[in-house]
């Protein structure tokens, strides 16, 4: 089986910690996507582990993970991330693996893309990561793959600052690099996770461009990204939270308003931890948009969702939720890629009741208070896509499955 697992809204959904979860059933687990700019964070035993670019399969001791082609690899962060494995008792050597179709992000990325964005009258509020250089590099067929670093042509266009670091870091690629095509070939038959980073909402052809990110995070990003047909993927889940979160700039229809909503923002942002894992800046928060969510049902073939952070709403007596949009006094659904049309477009929401008791125990769907499954049941139908597994905390068993992803 070949199972892949995205971010179905705008990133941080909680796909570190279902991909951690999962991973316990998978013989490998491939990430496809972005590059330092992910966050992903997994509580294992009380000790939490804020992975980048390392998949998050890693704390299993006996898996092999993949970065993918689809990703860009910053070398830096990435033997300093293993490093950090390392110090905390897990043993990567020997299973940590790279396509040698990946990119390489070079030092001076990060200051250009900091530079740039700086520069845009409508900045994004990108990561600093170097990421949007790194893969505009790779489209005017400029980039630096990890299959070229042995080719002494393509070496030589490298000199200074950047030819020292890539000598640094050259001989540990390379022992690390792998032919994803051909692995995932002779593992054809084995349950394989695919790691998805950012989210639907960020991809670049399907997300609100221009504030998405510059990689296929989309599901479709998984075959491309990781040298598979897209036929070959048998499941694909979209992880979503119970409200919205967004970082950086762009449209976000259901944003709390600070003045009238300053409050219920402020607890949503406590109580979810809504900052970000990479940049440590405070999360823009807002009810769920189920226009989006649909969107991105559509758009990626989600076959089922996985709904996180449910239990913030624990103590509401009534929650909310976006079921369409008003633009120019006109209700539609269908989600617009006009920037104009999502910054004016105002959310349509329906009122839920609230279920007031702790979900924090519960491990089955039946054990969920009727107004939780009530608010679940809605989503499922709106978006005629089930909610197969559901997570109601933040550690590794906090999660219960309705319908396990692994069975064809
Ligand atoms: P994970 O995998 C949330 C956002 C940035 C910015 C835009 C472009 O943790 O869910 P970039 O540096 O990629 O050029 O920034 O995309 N962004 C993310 N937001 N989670 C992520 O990853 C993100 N990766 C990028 O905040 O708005
Ligand atoms: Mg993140």
């Amino acid at each position: 089986m070949k199972v892949v697992v995205i971010g179905a809204q705008w990133g941080d959904e909680g796909k570190g910690k279902i991909v951690d979860y999962l991973a316990e059933d998978a013989k490998y687990v491939v990430r496809y996507a972005g590059g330092p700019n992910a966050g992903h964070t997994i509580v294992v035993d009380g000790k939490q582990f804020a992975l980048h670019q390392v998949p998050s399969g890693i704390l299993y001791p006996n898996k092999s993970v993949f970065l993918g082609a689809g990703m860009v690899i910053d070398p830096e962060a990435l033997f300093n991330e293993l490093q950090m494995l390392k110090d905390n008792g897990i043993d990567w050597e020997g299973r940590v693996f790279i396509s040698d179709r990946a990119h390489i992000i070079l030092p001076g990325y990060r200051q250009m893309d900091k530079d740039r964005d700086a520069a845009r009258k409508r900045p994004i509020g990108t990561t600093g990561r170097g990421i949007g250089i790194a893969y505009s590099e790779k489209a005017h067929r400029d980039g630096l793959r990890l299959a070229d670093l042995d080719w002494p042509e393509k070496m030589a266009e490298f000199e200074g600052e950047n030819l020292a670091y890539l000598n640094k870091y050259k001989d540990k690629l390379i022992e690390m690099r792998v032919d994803l095509t051909a692995k995932m070939y002779e593992y054809r038959e084995d349950d394989i996770l695919f790691e998805g980073a950012q989210g639907a909402m960020l991809d670049i052809d399907s997300g609100t461009y221009p504030y998405v990110s510059s990689g296929a995070s989309c599901s479709a990003g998984a075959a491309t990204g990781c040298g598979i047909g897209p036929k070959d993927l048998d499941k694909i889940l979209g992880v979503f939270k119970a409200y919205q979160t967004r970082v950086g700039n762009g449209p976000m229809p259901t944003e709390f308003n600070n003045e009238s909503e300053g409050e219920l923002c402020e607890y949503v942002r406590k109580t979810g931890r809504e900052y970000g894992v990479t940049t440590g800046r405070a999360r823009r928060c807002g009810y769920l948009d189920l226009v989006a969510l649909r969107y991105a049902c559509i758009t990626n073939s989600i076959d089922s969702l996985v709904l996180t952070h449910l239990d913030i709403y624990d103590t509401f007596d009534e929650i909310e939720a976006c079921i369409a949009y008003e633009i120019d006094g006109k209700v539609v659904t269908d989600f617009p890629a006009s920037v104009p049309a999502m910054e004016k477009a105002k959310p349509v929401l329906k009122k839920f009741s609230g279920w007031k008791a702790s979900l924090k125990k519960c491990r089955s769907y039946e054990e969920l208070p009727k107004a939780a499954r009530d608010y679940v049941e809605f989503i499922e139908d709106y978006c005629k896509t089930p909610v197969g597994i559901i997570s109601v905390g933040y550690e590794r068993d906090e999660t219960f499955i309705r319908e396990n992803p692994w069975k064809k």
